[in-house]
């Protein structure tokens, strides 16, 4: 946890941006795995942590912005609890570690959000995602429970969103000590890239350097050969030669500040030929979009340039002809490169997505295509200093995607479709690093992992 004026300063932060009335914050509650006393690991709310910190189940947080107080609101635990969890510190020795003095019950937030609704006292809140907290807001502000989006705070959401993007110091630094774990799981991950090991091997060797080393992986591992499926999280296939392994991976720590990060290697550790040449052009995309990467200039440029790039580079190695800039611009790339360059990475590893896409990503001067491809890109609005953003450029040779194109001849001027039927065999490649927006510039965050020809065989050797 960050100091207690850390969290003091946030929230008073955001009673500056809001005027009149309360903001709720429901914190996460435990969720059944398969029965109600067999749960998922414990992940708190993401802005329930940013605004108090506390990292259990059943907490409440209000910030009453007419009388200037800081509330939390969770049970103490009863002799029961102590029998099987052991003693916990109260709520009250708890709320102080985050600067808040004023505790209760969990009957004593039914009072208070009672007693707001009666006054007509307006109660700001954000779109609730988990089933439980759905149900738990829906019977506590007496609003159907498909009535909550619509009842959402916008300017709580814009204001979390603005505080939220622009990261701390303290923030980048727990960012950066992930992306060092994440290098540990990268590089152990290479060195196992051998013919004959089975993916789950290599996925759970590095899912447990995550959990040995801070909290646990921050998605889901995306390990395969066939890398041609972007969040591919079967893990079931056994290395051969000739195939690239994509190792999408990265953990959060205890205050759940997260790594993105991916690699692609060819198993064995000696790029061929064909590796090679598509591995440079996608390296190439990754090296220009970073280094272009400076406040005030919008990401959704930044994303054409990669796919310029990758155009550029596809037309020099003959699967792709005409014009590069042309064929980005109508969006022939989107054959090899269907998905956004990157997404903001925080506390949450596609930071603020649930509070809408849209709102977090764009605005009135950069909105939303909706093309195939450039769709997909999650954040299109101009960097601001103080942003962490994931560059991850990839190209990918997706069989049913390529039959559908040629079959329909699509942007046959820009597309050698008869060099692209040999690369059917291909698999993937995507790279990916998580990048600080500086006030003139830019920096790649953490120890860095291999990532040129070079230094990846060099470590697979
Ligand atoms: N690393 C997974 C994603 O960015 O969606
Ligand atoms: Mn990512």
């Amino acid at each position: 946890m960050f100091p207690a004026s850390v969290y003091t300063t946030r929230r008073n932060k955001l009673r500056h941006e809001l005027s009149g009335g309360l903001i709720l914050f429901l914190g996460n509650q435990e969720v059944p795995f398969n029965y109600p006393a067999n749960t998922y690991s414990f992940r708190q709310d993401s802005n329930f942590s940013y605004f108090f910190g506390l990292d259990h189940p059943d907490l409440a947080g209000i910030i009453d912005l007419d009388e200037d107080k800081d509330f939390i609101f969770g049970n103490d635990v009863d002799i029961d609890d102590i029998i099987w969890m052991g003693v916990q510190p109260t709520i009250k020795d708890q709320a102080l570690k985050v600067g808040v003095m004023n505790t209760a019950p969990l009957t004593g937030l039914n009072e208070m959000i009672t007693s707001a609704v009666a006054g007509k006292r307006r109660i700001h809140f954000v779109p609730p995602y988990r089933g439980e907290t759905i149900l738990w807001m829906s019977d506590l502000l007496g609003i159907h429970h498909l009535e909550l989006k619509a009842n959402s705070s916008e300017p709580l959401i814009r204001a979390i969103i603005r505080m939220r993007m622009q990261k701390e110091p303290q923030e980048v630094a727990e960012i950066e000590k992930m992306v060092d774990v994440a290098w540990m799981m990268h590089t152990t991950g290479m060195k196992m890239a051998k013919p004959g090991v089975v993916e789950r091997e290599i996925a759970g060797k590095i899912e447990g350097i995550a959990l040995s080393n801070c909290g646990p992986v921050s998605f889901p591992v995306i390990l395969s050969i066939n890398g041609q499926t972007l969040h591919n999280h079967y893990h079931g296939n056994t290395l051969v030669e000739g195939r690239m392994l994509v190792i999408d991976a990265g953990c959060e720590n205890d205050l759940h500040y997260s790594s993105d990060i991916t690699r692609t290697v060819p198993v064995g550790g000696k790029f061929n030929a064909r590796q090679k040449g598509i591995y440079e052009v996608v390296l190439n995309a990754n090296l220009a979009a970073t280094r272009a990467v400076k406040p005030g200039v919008p990401f959704r440029d930044i994303h054409m340039l990669a796919a310029t790039e990758i155009a550029k580079g596809l037309t020099s190695l003959g699967i792709m002809k005409g014009d590069p800039a042309e064929a980005a611009l109508k969006g022939a790339h989107t054959l090899f490169f269907p998905h956004g360059l990157g997404h903001p990475l925080g506390l949450d590893v596609h930071d603020l997505e649930g509070l809408g896409e849209n709102l977090i990503g764009y605005d009135e001067e950069v909105q939303r295509s909706k093309e195939f491809g450039l769709a997909f890109l999650r954040f299109g609005r101009k960097l601001q200093e103080g942003f962490v953003m994931t560059i991850e450029p990839g190209i990918y040779f997706i069989p049913e995607l390529i039959d559908i194109w040629k079959a329909g001849n699509k942007l046959s001027e820009f597309i050698n479709y008869e060099l692209v039927e040999t690369y059917k065999d291909f698999g993937g490649i995507r790279i990916e690093d998580d990048v600080l927006v500086t006030a003139d510039g830019y920096r790649v965050l953490g120890k860095p992992i291999p990532k040129t020809v070079a230094e990846i065989e060099d470590l697979m050797s």
